[in-house]
């Protein structure tokens, strides 16, 4: 049977219906399921109920899952998945509280960035009427570029930027102080490394606006102003409402987003005892160009 799926907004989003992720899925539905992904940045599952392995599995239909930097917020016996969670147990954080409470693309920090991220909501405050909470807000950056005039295309399709992982950990201490500092052994791993500030999309070969306002620091050979000026510039034209899906979560839910054509944003307006707790797969990408 076709998949069937429903837009959710104009430019970013689709709603894949009647589906059951923790059942094999065979070929010719993983080519229906990654052309309308490729097609709508990112995919929304509801009453979805895996176990970890299944989680895992219908990630591994996309390619190879990354293991995060922050090891303390891994799940133990499954590595390969991320707690994201404002939940304490024992005096410890489960998961990382703080996670994309800012507008940004997951791993654009690592030469080889992620593809995509597969996220399962375990727990999520309760909604109080209408008003919900945590939810997460969703654009679509070949939109975004397209929507730009040719002259400003043409400039940065010339340009490169800088992406910094640790710029932005020091960013969250500072908030966060409670935050420990990161190893040795963790800064080897994320270097700030240099990517095209317009990426070509691997699969579909559209343009996509790639400086985030959580891990992009500058615009390579630009006085700090100027690039200060521009990157403040295309965030504010990349997370303009006409570009953006908000999702309000339920339990069950799971989203897939693509991390070359989207970015996305996690609302931090709830607090414990309002409990969340996700799950997130991250799918190693391709070379950037
Ligand atoms: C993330 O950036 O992966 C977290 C998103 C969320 O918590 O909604």
């Amino acid at each position: 049977m076709p998949i069937q799926a429903k837009k959710l907004s104009i430019h970013t989003g689709a709603e894949i219906l009647k589906f059951d992720m923790a059942q094999p899925l065979d070929s010719a539905s993983l080519r229906e399921l990654e052309s309308i992904f490729h097609e709508r940045g990112m995919l929304v599952f509801h009453n979805q109920s895996m176990t970890e392995d299944q989680h895992v599995a219908f990630s591994r239909n996309f390619g190879d899952l990354e293991i995060h930097v922050l090891k303390q917020y891994l799940q133990p016996g499954h590595p390969e998945i991320l707690l994201i969670s404002n939940v304490v147990e024992d005096g410890k954080a489960v998961g990382v509280k703080d996670a994309g409470h800012y507008w940004h693309t997951d791993l654009s920090y690592l030469k080889i960035p992620s593809r995509c991220s597969i996220l399962y909501a375990k727990e999520i405050p309760a909604p109080d009427g209408e008003r919900t909470y945590g939810d997460t807000c969703f654009v679509n950056t070949a939109a975004a570029f397209e929507a730009l005039d040719e002259q400003m295309q043409e400039k940065l399709l010339t340009l490169h930027a800088v992406h910094d992982y640790q710029g932005r950990y020091s960013k969250l201490q500072q908030a966060n102080p409670g935050r420990a500092d990161l190893t040795e052994e963790q800064k080897k791993q994320v270097p700030p490394v240099v990517h095209p500030v317009v990426r070509t999309h691997p699969f579909t070969g559209r343009k996509c606006i790639y400086v985030n306002e959580g891990f992009t620091t500058s615009i390579v050979g630009m006085p700090q102003q100027e690039s200060d000026e521009l990157l403040q510039f295309l965030y504010a034209h990349c997370t303009q409402e006409k570009f953006m899906y908000r999702h309000k979560w339920q339990v069950g839910d799971v989203l897939m987003w693509d991390n070359c054509t989207t970015q996305h944003l996690a609302i931090a307006d709830y607090e414990l005892p309002q409990r969340r707790l996700l799950h997130r797969t991250t799918l190693t990408g391709s070379a950037v160009f």
